[in-house]
């Protein structure tokens, strides 16, 4: 893994987004995951990439993907990690974000992996601290390492992403992963189309090069990619839709609904599903689904990105 040649990578010492990486920044990415992917699955020992750094995990929502799999990818490359239980820290006493972030800089983190309900809350620590900050989910806005294992995910089946069609089904509007993976795929030349009810896709949506549609069967004829997303009720502050039987309706994914598509479509979902509201158990459980792979590859992927950052800081 020492070996790896990069001529300076992202163009920063932090990870906010998907939005501020060129295309070719995204395939030197998925080259080296590749090599990563290699690496964990097959190797038994670690490599040291990281030996000597800290990254610590601060996470204001829960996770089980996103959180253990940087746990692993750093642990792989030797760094110490650290969790931080936000409800069980100061910041329950009041701490302010930037307070926090100053006290782990003070611990000499060298990474921090942030996820925060506030769109942007990793970029106020970027900007405020030396330490790399790693965006684990931002608000509405970006969730970049997600985005990457997606892209990675689909690169590794099809090999290309000229004229592949990608469709994201769901809540849209609420979705940060529905971004980064937009930024990512139009930037690799995929034809990206969005799917859901009309209150869940954002007007200014096709302004990011994205096709919308809000007939799902239509929207599923000639796709090759299916990215189902979750219903984030817990983000709904108000009847998106006017009830979770009609969205099932609408915009479940079945067995049925499948055959309108590619019989080698793939079926994507960033997780954690909802299991009979926006998939179907059948679907979810059937052989075009990659759920699984999705998330081994999350480790490879933030391998990459954690030896990327690191190599900026050499
Ligand atoms: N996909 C994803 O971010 O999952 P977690 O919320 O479990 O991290």
């Amino acid at each position: 893994m020492k070996n790896i040649i990069c001529n300076g990578f992202l163009n920063s010492k932090d990870l906010l987004g998907l939005e501020y990486l060129q295309k070719e920044e995204l395939q030197l990415i998925l080259n080296l995951v590749n090599d990563f992917k290699n690496f964990f699955l097959v190797s038994n020992t670690k490599s040291s990439i990281l030996s000597g750094k800290t990254l610590i995990t601060l996470f204001y929502e829960p996770s089980t993907r996103t959180r253990i799999s940087f746990e692993l990818a750093a642990k792989k490359l030797s760094a110490e990690v650290l969790n931080i239980t936000v409800n069980t820290s100061s910041v329950v006493k009041g701490e302010s974000l930037i307070d926090t972030g100053k006290t782990l800089e003070a611990m000499k983190a060298d990474f921090i992996v942030i996820r925060h309900y506030f769109s942007g809350a990793p970029n106020i620590l970027a900007r405020t601290l030396k330490t790399s900050i790693i965006n684990a989910g931002d608000g509405f806005h970006e969730h970049p390492t997600q985005g990457l294992l997606d892209l990675y995910t689909i690169y590794e089946s099809k090999k290309t992403f000229c004229n592949l069609k990608v469709l994201l089904v769901g809540d849209i509007l609420h979705s940060r992963v529905a971004k980064s993976n937009i930024w990512a795929l139009t930037k690799m030349g995929a034809q990206v189309a969005v799917v859901g009810p009309s209150t869940l896709i954002p007007a200014s949506i096709q302004e990011l090069g994205v096709k919308v549609y809000y007939d799902f069967d239509k929207a599923l004829v000639d796709t090759d990619v299916i990215n189902i997303l979750r219903i984030q009720l817990e983000r709904q502050q108000e009847n998106f839709f006017p009830s979770v039987h009609e969205y099932v309706k609408l915009y479940q994914l079945t067995k049925k609904r499948l055959l309108k598509a590619k019989s080698d479509v793939l079926v994507m979902h960033p997780g954690p599903i909802n299991r009979g509201i926006e998939i179907s158990s059948e679907v979810a459980d059937s052989t075009n689904t990659v759920i699984n792979k999705q998330v081994t590859n999350g480790i490879a992927v933030r391998m990459a990105v954690l030896y990327l950052l690191n190599k900026r800081k050499l």
